[in-house]
């Protein structure tokens, strides 16, 4: 990929800046926020960290929106993080109204560019956001699936003593309290978890999964999560970047898959070098459908 603009120099986007450029996932990367001077220095001390890592992406940064100029993937990570206490969807009207001076500078200066949503509530920005576009559906995906199934995957590990690399997991719907941790999908290198884990542990990692960001905000007390969400938002542009199809729960664009449309969440998708290529609608049980229908509500009571 040649270049790739973060628009929102924050935590998020500063920690997700350093993992694209060291994995060099693009020859040109651009942060764009309010405060020119800060985008600036974000992406000057990422810059200079090059020769140290080993990496050729030239990272600037700047307030004009110009410079998203024939971005083909656009990230957005701008907005207000929650603070303890709120909902993700106490932030939908604020970071609404930043993200629709974001687009009208992607109409026009990256208008055939990928989106990649990350603010919260991100369901919801995410279908504003393609609605707003009317870009193609695979086009524009948020990120929320990949996280949510990384924390999930590691309190499997931290409960079994067993490494996270060998743990799949599946977490789908709204990036909400409501989310959906597929349990019946969960396996570590093949072996489903039920095999190592009784049915009150994986209830108590469920609940857990949920509460995964709020843990965290309630911990660091002024922030957000950033490291995870980083390196799951560098996930799905690698799988973008170097068109892997993988198959990652996105925030995609629904229409009829799963018995839902007019709504965005996380689903299971097939991730490439042009976006969301496909859904995959997995059999679910009736706990499980009645679980999503749930976390689909939850979502749809924000959209508006
Ligand atoms: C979290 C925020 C990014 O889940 O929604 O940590």
């Amino acid at each position: 990929m040649y270049k790739i603009s973060i628009v929102g120099p924050g935590r998020v986007g500063e920690s997700t800046a350093q993992i694209l450029a060291k994995n060099e996932l693009c020859r040109e990367l651009v942060l764009i926020g309010r405060n020119a001077n800060r985008a600036c220095g974000v992406a000057l001390d990422i810059q200079e960290s090059a020769t140290l890592l080993g990496f050729d992406t030239r990272v600037s940064g700047g307030a004009e929106p110009a410079l998203m100029r024939d971005s083909e993937l656009v990230i957005f990570t701008a907005g207000s993080p929650r603070k303890p206490g709120m909902s993700r969807n106490d932030l939908a009207a604020a970071n609404l109204a930043v993200l629709d001076q974001t687009l009208d500078s992607v109409r026009q200066y990256a208008p055939d560019a990928m989106l990649l949503l990350v603010t919260n509530p991100v369901d919801v920005l995410t279908y504003h956001a393609w609605r707003v576009t009317g870009l193609r559906r695979g086009q524009v995906f948020g990120l929320s699936g990949v996280l949510d199934s990384a924390r999930m995957a590691s309190f499997i590990s931290m409960e079994t003593g067993f490494s996270a690399r060998d743990i799949n997991t599946l977490v789908i719907g709204g990036h909400g309290d409501a989310m959906v941790p597929l349990v019946r999908y969960a396996n570590i290198n093949g072996i489903p978890v039920s095999q190592f884990l009784d049915q009150a542990t994986l209830e108590r990692l469920v609940a857990h999964t949920r509460q995964g960001g709020a843990e965290i905000l309630a911990l660091k007390e002024t922030s957000s999560a950033y490291d995870s969400p980083a390196a799951a938002i560098a996930t799905m542009v690698d799988a973008v970047a170097r068109n892997r199809r993988r198959i990652l729960p996105c925030v995609a664009i629904l229409d009829g898959e799963y018995g839902e449309r007019d709504i965005a969440m996380g689903v299971p998708v097939v991730l490439g070098g042009t976006g969301v290529e496909r859904i995959i609608e997995l059999p679910l049980d009736g706990d499980e459908l009645a679980a999503l229908r749930a976390s689909a509500d939850e979502v749809r009571a924000h959209l508006g």
